[in-house]
């Protein structure tokens, strides 16, 4: 699908983000080891979380889809079933990773695939410490990339350095280490998104932080959910950037989720000399929650990203690099090598696209050096990747001359209805 947008007018009125996608896949999938009956709200429907969603039920769980929440009937731990045909994880990433960790710790056998973008993401980073745990996994090319063949089978928890800063591959290990024999430890070189801690916490499992390594043992028995997904934040980002690029825009963005571990964009924001000011300040299953209320603020500043906030803003460095293309001065992102292993390339579809837009970008191994200034319509491929394809939307808004988005369906992966909202903010 191809959508043209040209320059808009100011953005206005109020929006509620699409529910947290990683809030949604993880909902999903500790329910189904829970004891009993778990009640989610707002459950994300988009690609993404369909496919644990369709994953969930192929494990022999049932589920209840009514149009506010879902019912996950949980089969304890032991419960799940094997899987009579592959698992298709389709684009997502934390489906695959994820059942990794589940998988690995089941006494059955089961497959999982992805489409052409999952196929070419390394699996390794879970693979390699879940066997060291005792899982049987295979896979293409020596056990990197799938379709992953698993046998999962008794597990030992072991000690385990991550060498990247993933919230996948510690997801993973944390609910392998729900199954292990003795204690499962992981550190992260940098701290990611906190989500399964928070939710496994809720569920009753005994959790430990002690000077970043996080330890978990296998509990009798997990508590059933019940609550309501918070907004994503990684989707409002695409609106508070359009507010922030049209002058005269004010929007008022309802229940965000504002965990510190997700909001490193709003940091960079504040050094660039945007207002974004954060209202009624909640908790939501057992996640800050605010409304956010952007105004156009002028011009903004450069900023630098330093490695150590790229885990705080993985998702938003597609839209941060369109922010600082119409910044004034130069900004670079460093230290975000791992955009290359995303659902696209992203350091590279964003350096092709803003090129394409007139600006100039030099593009590094690990980051992007962003010179601000005026952008120029184009025709910008989103490389089927959601977040490349919205980034590139709101860079349309504020672009001189009409641009087109080649592969606009993307967006179905996590905000379906991305297009008629912006639509209805720019009226
Ligand atoms: C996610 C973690 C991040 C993020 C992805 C979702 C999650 O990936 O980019 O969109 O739900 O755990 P990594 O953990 O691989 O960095």
């Amino acid at each position: 699908m191809r959508v043209e947008l040209g320059k808009a007018g100011a953005l206005r009125g109020k929006l509620s983000p699409p529910a947290d996608k990683s809030i949604s896949h993880r909902a999903v999938l500790f329910a189904s080891i829970a004891q009993g009956q778990s009640v989610i709200r707002n459950f994300l429907r988009a690609e993404d979380t369909l496919s644990t969603l369709g994953a969930v039920k192929m494990l022999g769980v049932e589920v209840q889809e009514g149009p506010e929440e879902v019912l996950i009937h949980g089969r304890g731990l032991r419960g799940l079933r094997e899987p009579q045909d592959v698992i298709d994880c389709a684009n997502s990433g934390t489906t695959m990773r994820l059942l990794c960790g589940l998988l690995g710790a089941q006494g059955f056998f089961s497959v999982l695939t992805g489409d052409a973008s999952l196929r070419r993401r390394p699996m390794d980073r879970v693979a390699q410490p879940l066997r060291a745990m005792g899982a049987t996994i295979q896979g293409r090319e020596g056990g990197r990339y799938p379709p992953l063949a698993i046998q999962g089978g008794a597990l030992k928890g072991i000690q385990y350095r991550m060498p990247v800063a993933s919230a996948q591959v510690k997801s993973a290990l944390l609910l392998a280490g729900l199954y292990a024999q003795g204690p499962t430890k992981v550190l992260e070189p940098l701290r990611s998104r906190d989500h399964t801690e928070r939710m496994l916490r809720a569920m009753g499992a005994e959790l430990s932080v002690q000077e970043g390594w996080i330890g978990i043992s296998a509990p009798q028995s997990l508590h059933p959910l019940e609550g309501t997904v918070p907004g994503d934040f990684s989707s409002a980002a695409f609106f508070l950037a359009a507010a922030l690029m049209v002058p005269g825009s004010e929007l008022l963005i309802e229940n965000v989720g504002v965990n510190p571990t997700r909001t490193g964009l709003l940091q960079a924001l504040r050094r660039m000399g945007a207002r974004v000011e954060l209202l009624d300040e909640r908790e939501l299953f057992g996640e800050p929650v605010a409304d956010l209320l952007v105004r156009y603020s002028g011009p903004l500043k450069a900023t630098d990203i330093e490695p150590q906030e790229v885990p705080l803003m993985v998702d938003e460095i597609p839209v941060f690099s369109v922010l600082a293309a119409t910044a004034q001065g130069t900004s670079t992102i460093k230290g975000a090598q791992e955009l290359r292993l995303k659902e696209s390339d992203r350091l590279s579809a964003m350096a092709q696209g803003l090129a394409r837009m007139g600006i100039k970008v030099e593009e590094y191994p690990d980051g992007l050096s962003i010179q601000g200034g005026g952008l120029k319509g184009a025709t910008l491929e989103s490389f089927g990747d959601h977040r490349v394809a919205m980034a590139f939307s709101v860079a349309a808004l504020a672009a001189e001359g009409t641009s087109s988005i080649e592969g606009a369906e993307a967006v179905e992966v996590s905000y379906p209805d991305f297009y008629q909202t912006l639509r209805r903010l720019l009226r």
